[in-house]
């Protein structure tokens, strides 16, 4: 594709699916700068800036410096209802103003004892901060109103109890018809060095008895993040759970390749596999070998049994925000219009929202 015809896609007007962004990862630094401003005129915080912590223009956080950054800075800022809600709302925007028509938010409940949230609080106060914005904030133009559904995490550091009370609060906050805003799926995330996964199946594996009740609450899953989480016998287990979508899917072996090929190994439904592919993330971090043209996108894309989606995970902390990643993708990959967009509408097939979602994206997304 030559210059001039990559300039005829305008990738912000490009009406887009984002399914796979982690609601703090997703947080701007100037929004955590303007939090940390507030805090600091009233007393509460001893945090250093977070312009200084984390300066603009600074996305090589690896699997090592990338964890902790949640756990040393931004939970630590983000702690009590006002900036939980201040920085959700900030998030939605920020995708919204990018062109972005449906959001699958993810998120760790997380208690705020300073505050006196548990995680029930945590989850109800995200979910109404995205239902006011839906209900507040129609768009001046463009495309339209970007709807967001909710994706709870399970962190591989948790134990079994503590999963299984993030699966309680996706009971409590699904809703199988969609009707509204709600919590359409489990997600299985974090540090890809804490080993002990398989003590999650009775919580991810769509085939546990307490997830049978609930057939229409979805699985996604990290897949293949890191070497250390790759092993065929790790990946098969995962695979076995029947997961509606995998993100990332990158050190994995032929024999894994063709089992996700033929849909996460063996599931009835013949429907396409949905893999949450993120390139900046992967790249920056260093989680793949070599820079955007060697990124395994180029192997799935045109995979018939597959649709990729190009996502995010983490736009706060590594920069690219999803038109950029399109960009990314039709310069390296060298698709032209009608192959972006066709990328963008193949989503569809795989997000977790309801027909009536659907059918409303196959409206408004471009041909
Ligand atoms: P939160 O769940 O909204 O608090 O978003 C931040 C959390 O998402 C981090 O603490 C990690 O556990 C998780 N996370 C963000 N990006 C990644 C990733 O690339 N791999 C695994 N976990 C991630
Ligand atoms: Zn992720």
């Amino acid at each position: 594709m030559t210059q001039s015809q990559k300039d005829e896609i305008d990738f912000t007007a490009l009406p887009k699916i984002e399914l796979h962004a982690h609601l703090s990862g997703s947080i701007s630094r100037q929004c955590l700068h303007e939090i940390w401003l507030k805090k600091k005129a009233e007393g509460k915080t001893d945090l250093e800036d977070p312009l200084v912590v984390m300066p603009e223009g600074k996305h090589d956080y690896d699997l090592k410096t990338f964890f902790p950054l949640f756990s040393t800075y931004t939970y630590r800022l983000i702690d009590d209802a006002w900036s939980l809600r201040y920085s959700t709302l900030s998030v939605l925007r920020d995708f919204a103003a990018d062109g972005v028509v449906y959001l699958e938010l993810r998120t760790t409940p997380r208690e705020m004892p300073a505050a006196g949230l548990d995680k029930e609080d945590y989850v109800r106060l995200v979910l109404d901060t995205i239902s006011q914005y839906e209900a507040a904030e129609p768009p001046a133009s463009g495309p339209g109103m970007m709807h967001t559904r909710l994706i709870l995490s399970v962190d591989r550091r948790n134990t079994l109890p503590e999963a299984q009370h993030v699966l309680s609060l996706a009971e409590k906050f699904h809703s199988p018809d969609d009707r509204n805003v709600n919590v359409v799926a489990l997600d299985l995330c974090g540090d890809p060095s804490a080993p002990d996964i398989y003590k999650f199946a009775p919580v991810l594996d769509s085939r546990a008895p307490r997830r049978r009740l609930i057939p229409t609450l979805k699985t996604t899953l990290h897949f293949a993040e890191a070497e250390c989480s790759s092993s065929d016998a790790e990946l098969s287990t995962l695979l076995s759970w029947q997961p509606d979508r995998i993100g990332h899917v990158i050190h994995i072996s032929q024999t894994i390749r063709e089992a996700i090929v033929a849909r996460g190994g063996g599931t009835d439904e013949k429907r396409p596999y949905g893999l949450e592919l993120c390139l900046s993330c992967n790249v920056h971090a260093g989680m793949i070998s070599g820079g955007f043209e060697e990124h395994h996108f180029g192997e799935w894309w045109q995979e018939k049994d597959c649709v990729v989606v190009i996502c995010t995970d983490d736009v706060g902390v590594f920069g690219s925000k999803l038109s950029n990643e399109y960009a990314l993708v039709a310069h390296h990959f060298g698709l032209g219009r009608a192959e972006i967009c066709a990328l963008a509408r193949r989503g569809i097939d795989v997000i977790f929202a309801g027909e009536d979602e659907k059918a409303r994206l196959r409206e408004i997304m471009w041909t």
